[in-house]
Parts: structure tokens; sequence; C-alpha cells
């Protein structure tokens, strides 16, 4: 019992010194989204042979993918690496707007991979790539 409350108080006091997420930790988040946006992408352009069943899946880990780099924006946290533009926080509520739109086109997305319908998914894909898109436009900054 006592060593067990040692290492808790031990992580406990670790916590502060780790260091807060930032460009690095949202920027890997963000690539991992790309890894099953670009493979259904492919296939959107018809570069790659329209498979519904592997479609299905990377629209599946998008949905979650998509998640992750939104819970790595703490408040001032631009550093040396990061994209990020003072507007995602001077600005919260259209970069909330953002996400949610963002949110909902790739739950949409996972939907309409289900019916199959290769124009139907053009449709939506082209939706959640201009997502990315507008966010970009407003939200990140030139590369440092
Ligand atoms: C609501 C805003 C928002 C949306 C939506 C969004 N991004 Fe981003 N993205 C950002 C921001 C901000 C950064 C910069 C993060 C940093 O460097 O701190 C970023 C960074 C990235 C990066 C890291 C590499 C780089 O050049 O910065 C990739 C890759 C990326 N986004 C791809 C995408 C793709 C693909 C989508 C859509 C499927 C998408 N993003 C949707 C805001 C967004």
């Amino acid at each position: 019992m006592k060593l067990i409350l040692t290492a808790g108080l031990a992580a406990l006091v670790a916590m502060p010194a780790m260091a807060a997420p930032g460009g690095a930790e949202r920027q890997h988040a963000f690539k991992q989204v790309l890894l099953d946006f670009e493979p259904m992408g492919l296939m959107v352009r018809e570069r790659d042979p329209y498979k519904k069943g592997a479609f299905i899946q990377h629209a599946d880990a998008l949905k979650l993918a998509a998640r992750q780099p939104f819970t790595l924006f703490p408040p001032n946290s631009i550093d040396g690496k990061s994209r990020a533009k003072p507007e995602i926080w001077s600005q919260p509520a259209r970069f909330a707007a953002e996400k949610t739109r963002f949110f909902a086109a790739v739950d949409a997305l996972d939907t309409v991979a289900r019916s199959g319908d290769l124009a139907a998914i053009k449709k939506s894909y082209a939706v959640v790539a201009q997502s990315c898109k507008s966010c970009h436009d407003s939200f990140r900054g030139p590369e440092r």
C-alpha cells in the first residue's frame, strides 16, 4: 500500500514536468488522419480501384483519428514547430465551428461509405476535403 502510494505521488509530482502538447504532437496526430484520408482519396479519384470493404475500414478509422488532434490544443501551445495560428485561441467559437463541421463531415462519410454508392461517396469525400482546407486557410500558418 505504502509502495503504491509512493509511486502514485511520484507520478503526480512528475506531471507538471511533462511537456504540454504542442506542434509536434498535433502534427503527428494530423498525419495519422492522413493515413486514412489519403488512401480514400486515391479510390475516390479512381487512381486505386474502389474497394467497398477497405473504404469502410478507412472511414471508420478516420472517424476516430479525426478527434485526436483536437485534444492537443491547450492554451498558449504555439512552439517552434507549430503551424497553429493564435486565432485558434483568440477566436475559439470560429475554431470550434470548423471542428464541428469537420466531425460532421467525417461522420457523414463513414455513413455513406456503407452504401457503396461511389457517386455519393465522392460528394461526401469532397465535403471532408473542403473542411480540411477551410480550417487550414483560417487557422494554419506557414511552415516554420
Ligand atoms: C478545425 C481545424 C482543422 C481541420 C478540420 C483540419 N486541420 Fe489539419 N491542421 C490544423 C492545424 C491548426 C494544424 C497545425 C498544427 C500545429 O502545427 O500546431 C494542422 C496540421 C495538419 C497536418 C500536419 C502537417 C502540417 O503541414 O502542418 C496535416 C497532415 C493535416 N493538418 C491534415 C489535415 C487533413 C487531411 C484534414 C482533413 C481530413 C485536416 N487536417 C483537417 C487544423 C485543422
